[in-house]
């Protein structure tokens, strides 16, 4: 199996995940992951059960695409994505129910919880609207993206970025999630915020956050206990 249809397989279940979450329904949404100087997206108007890893379409970065299908018909919102943040590896465009309710209502969601910063700072913001498949779309989502990693899109859905298919696609379920708590929140009064000295704090902690990576040469050390090398 080559190294392209792999890609093709994630991108497709990545699709379907997607869905089968909760995140999207039917055909709306795409999803593409960055191959060399190309990109591989969903077709567009095309159920993912009904789809096949070919389906899916390797456009290249000056938008000219390869394949037996139409490429989404937001190829220019993604391939603009990963022109503007170089080291995006995926991006996911959906239409998420919370996400959606928040961005019919034209609100971005403000720092009323600290993983509000998961998403690079301390809103998750509101792209404003312009028509699906546009450059104007993509003009409005590049001007909410300048230093986040996902944006709410007026009266339409949510676009994410990350490294990998598997991060974009935790990502997209975690700002659902905060869409969910602050819509839910709003229900019941005025959310009070986060200061953004609070916020900085929680993005410097970000920093941070992870486990370490495995040691360069595990036979060197001795284990700690349990087998495993302590500290990082
Ligand atoms: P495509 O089927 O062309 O990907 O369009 C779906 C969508 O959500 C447009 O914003």
């Amino acid at each position: 199996m080559n190294a392209l249809f792999c890609q093709r397989r994630a991108l497709l279940d990545t699709a379907l995940a997607m869905n089968r979450l909760g995140l999207n329904q039917g055909m709306a949404g795409n999803v593409s992951v960055r191959t060399g100087g190309a990109f591989l997206i969903t077709p567009s108007a095309m159920a993912y059960e009904e789809c096949v890893p070919a389906d899916m379409v390797l456009v290249a970065m000056d938008g000219r695409a390869r394949g037996s299908r139409r490429p989404s018909s937001e190829w220019r919102l993604h391939r603009d994505i990963y022109r503007l943040h170089p080291q995006a590896g995926a991006v996911l465009h959906a239409h998420p129910p919370w996400c959606t309710t928040l961005a019919c209502l034209e609100r971005e969601i403000p720092p009323f919880h600290y993983m509000v910063a998961v998403a690079g700072g301390d809103s998750i913001p509101l792209a404003g609207y312009a028509t699906f498949g546009t450059a104007a779309l993509s003009e409005q989502v590049e001007q909410a993206l300048r230093d986040r990693t996902a944006c709410l899109m007026a009266h339409h859905g949510m676009v994410c970025l990350a490294d990998t298919l598997k991060d974009v696609l935790a990502l997209a379920l975690e700002v659902e999630n905060l869409a969910r708590i602050y819509t839910r929140a709003l229900q019941v009064g005025e959310v009070p915020l986060l200061s953004s000295a609070q916020m900085a704090e929680v993005r410097a902690r970000f920093a941070d956050y992870r486990q370490p990576g495995p040691p360069p040469d595990a036979g060197e050390e001795e284990a700690g206990p349990g087998g495993a090398r302590q500290g990082g």
